[in-house]
């Protein structure tokens, strides 16, 4: 059975930890996978998560079963997180899953019961695990414009035209905030300007929101989702607890429908509770139970908020350290673009080969595809990482 099987590809974001770990240098750097390390370089169990663990152990009475569509006060939660203020309120449905990607392959697996035909378009670049879950799924995937190398901004003007090309067996695969890999966001009107499209050429859009409040904050972040899940009469959503929680391990995400009417999106997540249960039954429960118990008290809410916003205003004075460094023990702004990006990545614009010399020479761990952690560093390792940036450019 096994003997045709062809050695395993190693996957290009897990695998930099593994080899990290096994690097003897002192002055490695891990800036490959996308958790969030405070200024002594670790990774802590958030305060509001330490309180509701404490809640959830002194008041958990049962370990029995909860349900195919996992906690409903949890999906409700992250309905309201996202959503609140729109249209999309009254038509709207969701169940908890095992972290985003989770969420990711239960909207694909969606997606080709629904619509057999559907082909996704997705960022170039995007997130390494986007292609690999929809083609797992069935689907086709397209690609659209939407970096541009030279300024390490969006090309909107070639997003848009590649997007008008997509119709209505299309679905149109955004990242809500924070873009992974680039750290270059759209701007409102570029999210109005895609409603529209999806208006007029009846594309389907999907908004992948795994950093929500790591960009601009909570509510700046949700803002273009919102606009349009309030204009357009089919959405879908996956949201992630993994980053603005910090509960990465535990595998806390949601799969969102927003639907015409409130008994179509009710169908899809009658749906979503039989693939769910044909895959893994039902999610995990400890993350959604600590994320309830802090939404659902105003006085971890605000624990949560506080220690979000924090996180938020490290990475945005990260971003200007290491620009401040590049220019002033450098003498370079080449890499000024880092500071208008957002969220924990940046693309440096580095060639597969440049990352392997980050990586060979200097111990510094990014994605091949040029990606690097911001949330990553800390503030000592700062002159080390941009004086190796410079070696390298
Ligand atoms: C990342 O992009 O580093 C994270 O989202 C981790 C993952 O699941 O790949």
């Amino acid at each position: 059975m096994f003997s045709q099987l062809p050695a395993p590809m190693l996957d290009p974001i897990l695998s930099l930890s593994v080899a990290y770990r096994n690097d003897p240098r002192d002055e490695k750097v891990d800036l490959g996978i996308g958790v969030y390390k405070n200024s002594a370089g670790e990774t802590p169990v958030m305060q509001a998560i330490k309180q509701a663990q404490d809640i959830v152990v002194a008041t958990q009475t049962t370990k029995s079963y909860v349900g195919l569509a996992g906690c409903e006060q949890f999906n409700q939660s992250m309905i309201d997180l996202l959503l609140t203020g729109t249209s999309a309120m009254d038509r709207v449905s969701a169940i908890q899953t095992p972290g985003a990607s989770g969420a990711l392959r239960m909207l694909g697996d969606l997606m080709k019961v629904a619509q057999p035909n559907t082909t996704i378009w997705i960022s170039d670049p995007s997130y390494v695990n986007h292609k690999p879950v929809m083609e797992a799924a069935g689907l086709k995937v397209r690609h659209y414009r939407y970096f541009s190398r030279d300024t390490k901004q969006v090309d909107v003007d070639a997003m848009m035209a590649d997007l008008r090309t997509a119709g209505k067996d299309d679905v149109v695969l955004l990242h809500g905030c924070c873009h992974n890999p680039t750290g270059a966001d759209i701007d409102f009107d570029a999210w109005q300007a895609i409603t529209q499209l999806s208006q007029k050429n009846g594309f389907t859009p999907f908004v992948d929101i795994a950093y929500q409040g790591f960009g601009d904050g909570l509510e700046a972040d949700a803002k273009g989702l919102r606009y349009m899940a309030d204009n357009v009469e089919e959405m879908l959503i996956t949201t992630s607890c993994s980053k603005n929680f910090g509960l990465y391990r535990e595998r806390t995400g949601a799969a969102i429908v927003v639907a015409n009417t409130k008994q179509e999106a009710d169908n899809a997540k009658g749906k979503l509770m039989t693939l769910a249960r044909s895959t893994y039954t039902m999610p995990p429960d400890h993350g959604a139970a600590l994320v309830k118990t802090i939404l659902g008290s105003d006085t971890l809410t605000q624990v949560w908020k506080q220690e979000l916003s924090q996180m938020q205003k490290r990475l945005v004075s990260l971003r200007k350290a290491l620009c401040d460094e590049l220019k002033n023990s450098h003498g370079t702004s080449q890499f000024d673009f880092i500071q208008s990006h957002k969220g924990m990545f940046t693309v440096l614009g580095f060639s597969q080969e440049q990352m392997t010399q980050l990586r060979e020479e200097y111990g510094i761990y990014g994605v091949g595809d040029g990606r690097i952690n911001i949330a990553g560093l800390t503030e000592k390792d700062i002159p080390y990482v941009a004086n190796a940036i410079v070696r390298v450019a």
